[in-house]
């Protein structure tokens, strides 16, 4: 997959893009990122102008993004999706990072200042917000749909399974997790995790996750059956550990970087 980003605050990025399983995915090949500075396109450098019709604060220029979006097209190829960041988009959910994962080309737009002259809106295929909530620039929304989607490109994840296992898949939130200490001033991690019962452990999960969900999000249980039976159990819950175990899996002595960034959800 090819992400390029158009924006005119290029450094906000380089810390997210290059830090952990973002950064971890770009190195394997998985995905690469590539950050476009809009100034690169301004007129001597300038990419805004006053509003017409008067007003506080700066406008980007059409003619400047439209340059810019003919330029990147033209050196990579058509974009599968041409994003525009604006809190009057579609709201981002997990379909939505879902469906755009399987592209393999996407142009991110990140507006600022005030915004974009409304005419990009046609020079887009998808205008996308992140909440109902302004922020000044769209380009902390552009992270956010760039951290969900790369974490879904296959081998990305250390364990397979765990963008699978999210809260959102499937609706339902996620189930809690534990690890050491057993108990934690007096505060005890459920019996069943304890047990080695693979079995137990896998109807435990799925029964919290239903319990939480009603409890936290009971809108998110109206399209799903909640008597649905729990998954099947994945080869991966009874390959890990040894099944007459008591006790927590050791986490290994000194954390790898690797097993550190790892979700567990
Ligand atoms: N730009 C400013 N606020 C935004 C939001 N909530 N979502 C997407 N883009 C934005």
């Amino acid at each position: 997959m090819r992400i390029d980003i158009l924006t005119a605050v290029p450094e906000i990025f380089f810390s997210p893009l290059h830090a952990s399983i973002l950064q971890r995915a770009q190195t394997k090949g998985l995905v690469t990122i590539a950050v476009h500075n809009l100034h690169d396109w301004g007129r001597k450098g300038r990419i805004d102008d006053y509003p017409y019709g008067g007003g506080a604060g700066m406008v980007i220029r059409v003619d400047v993004v439209v340059a810019a979006i003919r330029t990147l097209s033209e050196t990579y190829g058509p974009y599968d999706e041409i994003i525009y960041f604006t809190p009057d988009g579609q709201k981002l959910s997990q379909k939505l990072l879902n469906t755009l994962s399987l592209h393999n080309k996407l142009l991110l737009i990140a507006g600022h200042y005030k915004g974009i002259d409304d005419r990009i809106r046609a020079y887009v295929t998808q205008e996308i917000s992140i909440g109902d909530y302004v922020l000044t620039g769209g380009e902390l929304p552009a992270l956010v749909l760039i951290d969900g989607i790369v974490r879904l490109i296959p081998g990305v994840l250390n364990d397979v399974e765990s963008a699978l296992d999210d809260s959102f898949q499937d609706n339902l939130l996620g189930a809690p997790v534990y690890t050491r200490p057993p108990v934690f001033e007096g505060r005890r991690v459920p019996e069943v995790l304890l047990s080695g019962d693979h079995q137990a452990i896998a109807r435990w999960r799925w029964e919290e996750r239903l319990r939480r969900t009603a409890e936290r999000r009971p809108d998110l249980l109206t399209d799903h059956d909640a008597a649905a039976a729990p998954p099947p159990l994945k080869p991966s819950a009874t390959s890990e550990t040894p099944s007459n175990t008591t006790s927590l899996p050791s986490p290994p002595a000194k954390p790898s970087k690797a097993a550190h960034d790892t979700p567990s959800e």
